[in-house]
């Protein structure tokens, strides 16, 4: 059996994310039209043998419910949401829910289906118990189980089935996905060092202050159910140092120095820092696409490369126009079926547009964002950034940001219901929630 996780994280994370997460939870902030989390959950499609897909995070379970209710449909694989009741860190959350992950085989997914037909609700309670019985009987070794686990906030082409194929050449533990960057970037993400023939990983820092490697770690894994051992292990560890220290702090009468939670244990520094150079885990190095979305200016970023994904792995999806009956379509550009667009608009490349958008005669649209209900009228120019929902752009108005995608100020961000009076400029600036503006503004944030 296959299983994939995908760690959504909580609303204490995501803060650099701001004034979006404000709205929406940020896995659900759509990227080329879909949610952040749709793209690695689709990918997940493509991994043979897969038998259900979970999310774990610790938001509340109904801003999850109909995205994950609707997906599951949509690709017939089920997909559950999980809740910690704190974070656990990205291996403690895995952990805390590890006999569902384990646990849940072909008979819940029959069931899952089942389950839709409520007419059936007894048919299906005999059904359970029948095949539960005998699916114990015939049951696979847990050891032949693998577990994918993805951060959602990564986007890249998602390798999932060549990661397998090496996984299952090299053995170990894990496989974990790696790519080159450059040394300057290199410190934001976890470093590593890896045998050039072999793949073993060999070192690993996370996050280092001193350069160690340009090669770094994609946040996409590939398990045995080994890693359950290795995550408890650490808890024990922790454990016993913290008896350790009481213990010795008793008879010093030294208070004890502070340390992590027992259950709160890290993927990177508390499991590959470690296990790095004992052949447990092997790396698998993608040529593609990759970056983290951490910002809203590489959310604007990542939904352009999505959309060029698109061109190859879905181009009906995107939108065609010349210009004659609908707008003039430049590029990969995403146009929700129910957003209303003037002909004479022209649009794109990189541009997305959510439902009931209306963007009015003669505007110009080049690499943004816009969401729900938005309103862009007549003349106005939006370029490199991104319109919260509702708000509304006057006429001859310009919003427009530089394109630096990793600078603060480098793209321009309209928060929820925010009005741009007519023939207003806002550049380089973020506008939070409910604001009107009335005059130009350059290089603000407005609070
Ligand atoms: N459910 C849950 N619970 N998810 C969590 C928790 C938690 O307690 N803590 C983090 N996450 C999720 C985040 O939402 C994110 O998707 C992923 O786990 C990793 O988040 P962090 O642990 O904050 O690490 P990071 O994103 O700064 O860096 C990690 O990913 C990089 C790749 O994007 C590291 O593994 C880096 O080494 C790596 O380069």
């Amino acid at each position: 059996k296959v299983v994939a996780v995908i760690m959504v994280g909580g609303p204490t994370k995501g803060t650099r994310f701001r004034p979006l997460s404000l709205n929406i939870p940020k896995p659900l902030f759509p990227l080329a039209g879909q949610p952040m989390v749709h793209h690695p959950i689709a990918a997940c499609k493509s991994i043979p043998n897969l038998a259900q897909i979970f999310l774990i995070g610790f938001y509340e379970e109904r801003e999850f419910a109909l995205y994950v209710s609707a997906i599951s449909n949509e690709l017939k694989v089920p997909v559950r949401y999980l809740k910690e009741d704190k974070p656990h860190g990205s291996a403690g959350g895995l952990y805390s829910f590890r006999d569902q992950i384990m646990e849940d085989g072909p008979v819940q997914i029959l069931i899952f289906y089942l389950c839709e037909l409520a007419f059936l609700s007894f048919l299906i309670y005999h059904l359970e118990r029948q095949l539960c019985y005998s699916c114990k009987k015939n049951a696979t070794p847990e050891q032949n189980s693998l577990i994918f686990l993805l951060n959602c906030d990564v986007c890249c082409s998602f390798p999932l089935p060549e990661m397998l194929e090496a996984h299952r050449r090299y053995g170990g533990i894990g496989t974990l996905l790696v790519i080159k960057v450059s040394a300057e970037s290199a410190s934001q993400f976890g470093e590593l060092v890896a045998d050039p023939v072999t793949k073993e990983l060999l070192h690993y820092t996370e996050k280092p202050e001193t350069f160690v490697s340009d090669l770094i770690n994609c946040g996409v894994y590939v398990f045995t159910p080994d890693i359950f051992t290795a995550i408890q292990n650490v808890s024990t560890q922790r454990k016993d140092r913290a008896n350790l220290r009481r213990l010795s702090s008793f008879e010093s009468l030294q208070p004890a120095t502070k340390s992590l939670p027992v259950d709160f244990v890290r993927l990177d520094q508390d499991i590959l820092s470690p296990l790095a150079g004992k052949r447990q885990f092997y790396t698998y190095e993608t040529m593609d696409f990759w970056e983290q979305i951490k910002t809203p200016g590489m959310s604007l970023k990542c939904s352009g490369l999505y959309l060029s994904q698109f061109r190859i792995t879905s181009p009906n999806v995107l939108a065609r126009g010349d210009g004659m009956k609908s707008p003039f379509v430049a590029g990969d550009v995403y146009i929700h079926p129910s957003a209303k667009i003037h002909p004479t608009a022209k649009i794109g490349p990189n541009v997305s547009i959510s439902a009931n958008a209306r963007i009015g005669a003669g505007a110009r649209l080049i690499s943004c964002i816009i969401l729900d209900g938005v309103e862009i009228k007549e003349n106005a120019v939006v370029i490199h950034s991104i319109v919260g929902w509702k708000s509304s752009i006057g006429t001859w108005s310009r919003v427009q940001g530089e394109g630096d995608y990793n600078a603060k100020l480098g793209i321009t961000i309209l928060g929820e219901a925010v009005t741009v009076e007519d023939e207003v400029i806002v550049i380089n600036s973020i506008v939070l929630p409910n604001k009107t503006l009335n005059v130009s503004v350059q290089e603000e944030i407005i609070l």
